[in-house]
């Protein structure tokens, strides 16, 4: 038997597997919308015009959307070709056999989870905030886990057990919600680029780029708008969301392609607009603040206008939790089928049509996680998490070329490899400007996951048993 053995792209891919196939383009798209924009846009991008880029972050945001678009594209055509519900996990399993797939597996439940609990732990402050304007506090003890002087930070942990409860209750009453909340936060959205568009100071852009585009920092912190970029690109991750969603599509081939990428050009343009205005009415100095483009209205004076924002930011970062919990359900649903992780935890409940065992399990590890360990810094290790996805997904796609050239894909990339490549290349550099520290924690994780793969997922693998029966 070989690490590197691999499961053949079969029809089945696409076939029904007991969940609720009622996904439509357009719920996959809010789906997409839902994940992606919450922290990134409304907490990161004054921190890395503050820190990194200036002004300039508008260019850190184009330029992570650039690479973040050769992934979408790569995403889509396997989604659309190699299908089944574990993204980028069950297209590595087709392209580069199990052992890998076994690692980016691994890789996006890091991903997955350290995003719900670190968001998990970003709501609660907002929400705290509100209930506080509102003479209705928590006592400080509730709002912080022991390692920062508390006994458990209540909000964050009662949000993802709130999520586990509508996740169980069915897909197609998730979305719905989600659908609801999304429309709350473009809203919010919308009202921010009224009222800024307005109030544009020109010279507050000037000095446009006044860190480069790249240099180093105090502490040798890597600073210009490179740097900027490789931190604002949380503010993308989530799109790959989508793609998990392929069993509960009720057109996968065609519907999942579309919810991707119209997901990641809606979120991109909102992220230049919204990066472009607010460096334009405040100084990028004033910008290195939790809620900054709530702060920002407020420094504007529009009161009302900072007091909805911060309303889009409490349902957006809802959204960003349930849909990025979503995806770590189907991503462990499809690695326990395959015998990979306990193959106990794969019971679809026949009414709900949902992964019971594992919303539960997932549900009650974050809501303790988020609850009693402050996550901020670990949000880089998303980061490096999402682009080693990204660069295996593309990758997956020249593999599967060169692999089954014949092999249907209803979306195929223009230009034969040539935008794979580009996002090996974009999606690589932008890992490369990530501090050291994230790059060790990056490491010990999946040196923890080979291990768990070579004492428990090697021998208890189902595709590993079929092909030893066979050969005896
Ligand atoms: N893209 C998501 C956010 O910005 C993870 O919160």
């Amino acid at each position: 038997m070989s690490i590197f053995r691999t499961k053949s792209v079969s029809p089945n891919a696409f076939c029904d597997t007991g969940l609720k196939r009622c996904l439509s383009a357009f719920d996959l798209t809010f789906m997409g919308i839902g994940a992606i924009i919450g922290t990134g846009i409304f907490v990161l991008t004054g921190i890395a015009a503050a820190n990194q880029s200036g002004p300039a972050v508008v260019l850190s945001f184009v330029l992570a959307g650039i690479a973040c678009t050769f992934a979408a594209l790569a995403y889509a055509e396997l989604a659309s070709s190699v299908g089944g519900s574990g993204s980028a996990y069950g297209y590595s399993y087709a392209a580069f056999g199990e052992f890998i797939a076994w690692i980016i597996g691994w890789d996006l439940i890091l991903e997955y989870a350290v995003s719900v609990a670190a968001v998990a732990n970003g709501w609660s402050g907002y929400f705290e905030n509100a209930l506080t304007a509102i003479g209705l506090g928590l006592p400080a003890m509730l709002t912080k886990g022991p390692i920062a002087g508390g006994l458990i930070n209540l909000p964050a942990s009662l949000i993802i057990l709130s999520l586990m409860g509508l996740l169980i209750l069915g897909v197609r009453e998730s979305s719905r919600v989600n659908v609801a909340m999304v429309f709350v936060k473009l809203l919010t959205i919308t009202v921010f680029i009224a009222v800024a568009g307005f109030n544009i100071h020109p010279e507050n852009w000037h000095p446009f780029m006044p860190f480069g585009w790249f240099s180093e920092g105090s502490g040798g912190k890597p600073i210009g708008v490179l740097a900027g970029a490789s931190i604002v690109f949380f503010a993308y991750v989530g799109f790959d969301a989508v793609s998990t969603a392929v069993e509960e599509a009720r057109n996968p081939q065609r519907d999942v392609p579309i919810g991707i990428i119209s997901s990641l050009v809606i979120c991109t343009v909102i992220y230049i607009a919204v990066s472009g205005l607010l460096t334009g009415i405040v100084s990028y100095k004033d910008l290195n603040v939790s809620s900054p483009v709530a702060y920002s209205l407020q420094l504007l004076g529009y009161h009302w206008a900072s007091a909805l924002v911060a309303t889009g930011v409490i349902t957006g970062l809802t959204t960003v939790m349930l849909v990025l919990y979503y995806a770590l359900t189907r991503i462990i649903l499809a690695m326990s089928r395959d015998g990979l992780i306990t193959p106990r935890l794969s019971k679809v409940h026949p009414k709900t049509q949902t992964p019971i065992p594992i919303i539960v399990g997932c549900g009650v590890v974050m809501s303790l996680i988020a609850g009693l360990v402050p996550l901020g810094e670990l949000a880089e290790l998303v980061n490096i998490g999402t682009l080693a996805a990204f660069v295996l997904v593309c990758l997956g796609v020249i593999a599967m070329r060169i692999r089954q050239p014949d092999l249907p894909r209803p979306f195929k990339n223009p230009f034969g490899i040539l935008l794979p490549v580009l996002g090996v290349l974009s999606c690589g550099a932008l890992m490369m400007f990530l501090p050291m520290v994230t790059w060790f924690r990056f490491l010990g994780w999946l040196a923890i996951g080979a291990v768990v793969y070579f004492t428990y997922s090697y021998r208890h693998s189902h595709l590993g048993r079929e092909q030893a029966l066979k050969a005896e």
